[in-house]
């Protein structure tokens, strides 16, 4: 049982280094398909085009591949989709059962639109069309799909030849696995071999098999049944897996497919494992390592100085993706264009992605710049809904609070402490014995009222809710599932059944509509005792994790709604469950409210249904550190409201390091502090007093800065724009900036370089852009760009820079939670560029309703050129929507010369002349009291 290798007490508090155990999770070799993938030869190409099949449609080409070895075919289709896309999609023509598609809603948000191919040229040997400004070549023999874009090879399908589908068969029609599954108490080889040769049997069994036969005979190892450790795969469908190479020609760098504990640039996976994707619950997870973790998203962005292009592959099943860094081939697109003239080698980037079942799926997402790829790839799986403002603000959890008055002395302590507050969580101990939806009656007899009573300071709380359901006949969520046959069966049709923290557990299929509606349900008030609308939820373990299981995992055989195996639909349990919670959530309050779900396993398209966080991850430097490639890959491919565990989920961080992860995480979209159950208590006041300030600063901080975070999120639900972003995000041209990943932006506006190391004076902090001039936030010093800077730091200082040219909203009075600064007044941070201008804008809204998709919300945009500064409504109408805010300051960096006058005009004041100050020495102007209202359009004129 997993619970055994929680580690002691003892090993938390000590200095032990925590390391994952490698032998629960499958090696690229220990996993069959990953092996025969792997192993096909570079140059195989085997299938040509069946060119007399070729069907035209406006928006698409159909044709069929046909394998020269074995004469089986694929039928493929490639199709425009609106926005610079393309879809490629490969199956076989008649496979023996239907293979696995996940249904129009799960993962893209609807059919997508589809877009007029333009036919250039078609001969026998080819087919050419044109998207936009792309020309997409199909060459029949071999076959091959490359991309032209500015008469350049920008990608290419099947380049390597490694199109490979295992084709469905009838198991009696196979070779029989020959060996015996490799267990892993198989007697080591070399022991086994010396016992045959004493017996002087070897010669005497069977003539030594050539090195053809024996790789033949591996590869059909396990082709239909699969064994690892003490897990039998039973793969009644037999070996029935995908796999594509997609070369980028022109490309050195490559970024994306989360979850992996690893850089922000993917790196060749010549000498190890490809990264893997498969949701796993990875007891203390190590750095550096392409093993799978929680979540995956099989997007991949490939950018060089001249353009950016994204690739989504769309397969729900257990998926590995192979990177090598190599020189292009040219004499392979010399008919094609000129680029392969020069004498210069051009480098480029093979990918090789293959899944266990399914089909070939794949958007081309043509970009070609970052934006364009981010808006394409939300066209297709959606954006991160605009949260509720408390979602985004300081959230204090921990393995666990203990009872109703631990709840309220923690909260008190917030207020006591003058740290701001928003949600408090509580982790599984808050249940009667870990049966989700109720409570313990000792520890929290009263949860109403102790939510209640946080809920009047502003504040919400969170339970967590987990889809493992405990066996027990008592247990009313058991009962009905088992009545409704509501859980995911074994293959004979019964009841799956794994081990998780209740014990024996049975687990929603939430594949099925029914069962989520039945969950959906659970979460209204009067089924859910104990709860009110200020309480939301966490869902963990979703991946899904399953003490017992393969991999800590579900059985891949265990069978889902629509007879579906595991195998087919894994990576997608979690984000069933995460959308059932977050569909409750929407019906409890008739849809009024917006909902806030955690989650930690999550899929293509999870940005939906709320949060995610990189799960349990430990009080160390190199783990601070590795948070910010791994919320800026989410970022990338969409997961925007993301953070890490402040201060690691395992062991106990000295206050240096803790302090120092709040300054980090102060800056990150999702800002949670959590802790394991066996750690010492880490509230802030519990620091020494200096760390104490500077936590408190920190989080202080982070609430000044809401207003400007909330207007990110609100533009992010239309754009799908990352909010953490690398540099290169913003400066694509730059390729300095390509590799950095100990800093990032927040927004475009924020540059941010975390403190990560102990014990520094300083960082050293690479500023973007040789035409930009950047100003500390704390010091308005100005920074020119296009290099690197030795900032001197001390324990309170966090190096972050605003860009010149930006306008930021900030609230300066802090409140103990974010909703009661709702009605506090504003000001606006100017940092001009070298032209003197800047600009910004500001959204409000009630922060909690979807009232504002019926235009009941403001959003300004305020521009400063001409030494004016102008607010102008970019929603005027309002619907109603009115505040009380108004404009409290506004400080301009970068100004040269101090005005004579500074007036302020708008429609409902009289003009008037403002008071001011200048710093020449700071260059910094600071208007006071221009007091207007923040809703109406104005302008601030400087004389
Ligand atoms: C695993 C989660 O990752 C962790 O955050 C949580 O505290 C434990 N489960 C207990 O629920």
């Amino acid at each position: 049982m997993r619970g055994l290798c929680w580690v002691t007490t003892a090993a938390l508090l000590s200095n032990f280094v925590l390391a994952v155990d490698r032998s629960n999770f499958k090696t690229c070799d220990q996993s069959s398909f990953c092996r025969r993938q792997r192993a096909t030869p570079e140059g195989r190409n085997v299938y040509v085009v069946v060119m007399s099949s070729l069907h035209v449609e406006p928006s698409s080409l159909s044709m069929q591949l046909l394998n020269l070895d074995t004469k089986e075919r694929l039928q493929m289709e490639l199709s425009g989709l609106r926005g610079n896309m393309v879809r490629l999609k490969i199956n076989e023509v008649n496979p023996l059962s239907k293979r696995y598609e996940p249904p129009i809603g799960d993962v893209l948000v609807k059919e997508p639109e589809k877009d007029n191919l333009h036919m250039m040229l078609s001969s026998s040997s080819s087919v050419s069309v044109a998207l936009g400004d792309t020309t997409v070549v199909v060459n029949a023999n071999p076959f091959r799909i490359d991309f032209i874009m500015d008469k350049e090879p920008v990608m290419s399908v099947n380049a390597k030849g490694l199109l490979n589908i295992e084709h469905l068969r009838e198991k009696s029609h196979f070779r029989v696995n020959k060996e015996e599954p490799a267990g892993e108490e198989e007697p080591a080889g070399e022991e086994g071999a010396d016992k045959e040769e004493e017996n002087g049997e070897k010669e005497q069994k069977e003539p030594e098999k050539t090195e053809e036969e024996k790789a033949t005979d591996d590869q059909d190892r396990d082709l239909w049944e699969e064994t690892f450790k003490t897990h039998t795969d039973s793969k009644p469908k037999g070996p029935s897996s995908v796999g594509l190479d997609v070369s980028f020609p022109g490309f050195e760098h490559v970024y994306g497919l989360p979850e992996h504990a690893d850089s922000l640039l993917l790196k060749s996976t010549k000498s190890t494992d490809p990264y893997r994707l498969y949701n796993l619950d990875v007891f203390e997870y190590e750095l550096n390592s392409p093993m799978a973790l929680y979540g995956s998203v099989p997007v991949l962005i490939a950018h060089s100085e001249k353009r950016t292009l994204g690739m989504f592959w769309m397969n729900v099943a257990e998926t590995w993706i192979d990177i090598r860094s190599v020189i292009a081939d040219k004499t392979m697109f010399s008919k094609l264009v000129d680029f392969v003239k020069g004498d210069s080698d051009i480098p480029q980037i093979d990918t090789h992605w293959f899944s266990e079942s399914g089909i070939i799926d794949v958007m081309f997402l043509l970009g070609p710049k970052p934006n364009n790829v981010f808006q394409q790839y939300a066209k297709l799986t959606g954006t991160t809904a605009l949260p509720p403002l408390f979602a985004i603000a300081y959230h204090q959890s921990r393995w666990n609070y203990n009872d109703e008055e631990d709840v309220a002395s923690v909260v008190a302590g917030y207020d006591e402490h003058d740290i701001p507050l928003d949600v408090l969580w509580l982790d599984i101990e808050h249940t009667d014995g870990k049966r989700y939806f109720t409570w313990d009656a000792h520890k929290f007899p009263n949860s109403v009222d102790m939510i209640n009573k946080v809920a009047a300071k502003g504040r919400k709380m969170v339970t967590i809710i987990d889809p493992h359901i405990k066996k027990d006949d008592n247990y009313f969520v058991h009962k009905e599932a088992t009545e409704k046959g509501h859980y995911v069966k074994n293959k004979d049709g019964s009841d799956y059944e794994g081990w998780c923290w209740p014990g024996s557990s049975g687990w929603l299929d939430f594949l099925n509509p029914e069962v989520r509606q039945f969950w959906a349900n659970k979460l209204q008030p009067d089924e859910y005792v104990g709860s009110t609308l200020d309480l939301y939820t966490w869902n963990d373990m979703n991946e899904p994790s399953v003490f017992n299981g393969p991999e800590i995992t579900m059985h891949k055989d265990a069978v889902h709604f629509g007879g579906w195996e595991h195998r087919d639909v894994h990576n997608m349990y979690g984000t069933y469950l995460h959308r059932s919670t977050f569909e409750g959530q929407l019906q409890r309050s008739d849809n009024q409210k917006r909902p806030f779900v955690l989650s930690r396993a999550f899929f293509a398209g999870s940005q939906r249904y709320g949060a995610v966080w990189t799960g349990d991850n430990t009080g160390e430097w190199t783990h601070l550190k590795i948070a910010l490639p791994m919320l800026m890959t989410l970022n990338l491919v969409g997961i925007t409201l993301s953070g890490a565990d402040v201060g690691g989920f395992f062991k106990n961080p000295e206050p240096e390091l803790l302090t120092r992860w709040y300054q980090a995480a102060a800056y990150q979209p999702f800002f949670r502090a959590h802790a394991h159950l066996d750690t010492r208590r880490r509230e802030p006041w519990l620091l020494p007093a200096e760390h104490l300030r500077a936590v408190r600063e920190a989080v202080r901080t982070r609430y000044s800065l809401l207003p400007y975070w909330y207007t990110l999120f609100y533009n992010a639900e239309s754009t799908g724009s990352p909010i953490m972003k690398p540099l290169w995000v913003d400066f694509p041209a730059e390729k300095d900036t390509f590799a950095i990943e100990d800093e990032h932006l927040v927004g475009s506006a924020l540059l941010v370089h975390p403190v990560t190391d102990a014990g520094v004076a300083g960082v050293n902090v690479y500023l973007p852009g040789t035409d930009q001039v950047w100003y500390s936030v704390d010091t308005y010093e100005k920074f020119t760009g296009g290099r690197q800077h030795y900032i001197a730091v001390n324990l309170e200082k966090i190096p972050v820079f605003q860009r010149g040219g930006f306008i930021i909203p900030r609230k300066m009075r802090i409140r103990r939670a974010a909703i009661l600064a709702k009605n506090d007044p504003y000001t606006l941070v100017v940092t001009l560029d070298r032209k003197g201008r800047a600009r910004g804008d500001l959204y409000i809204d009630d922060y909690q309703t979807f009232d504002y998709r019926q235009g009941a919300y403001i959003h300004k945009e305020f521009i400063l050129e001409d030494s004016q500064l102008t607010s102008k409504s970019l929603n005027p109408s309002q619907s109603g929507f009115v505040t009380k805010s108004w404009l409290e300051r506004v400080i301009v960096a970068g100004v040269t010369t101090k005005p004579t006058s500074i007036k302020l005009t708008g429609n409902s004041v009289q003009p008037q002349q403002l008071d001011f100050t200048f710093d020449p020495s700071k260059q910094l102007l600071t208007i006071r009291k221009p007091g207007i209202n923040i809703a109406e359009d104005f302008v601030i004129s400087f004389q």
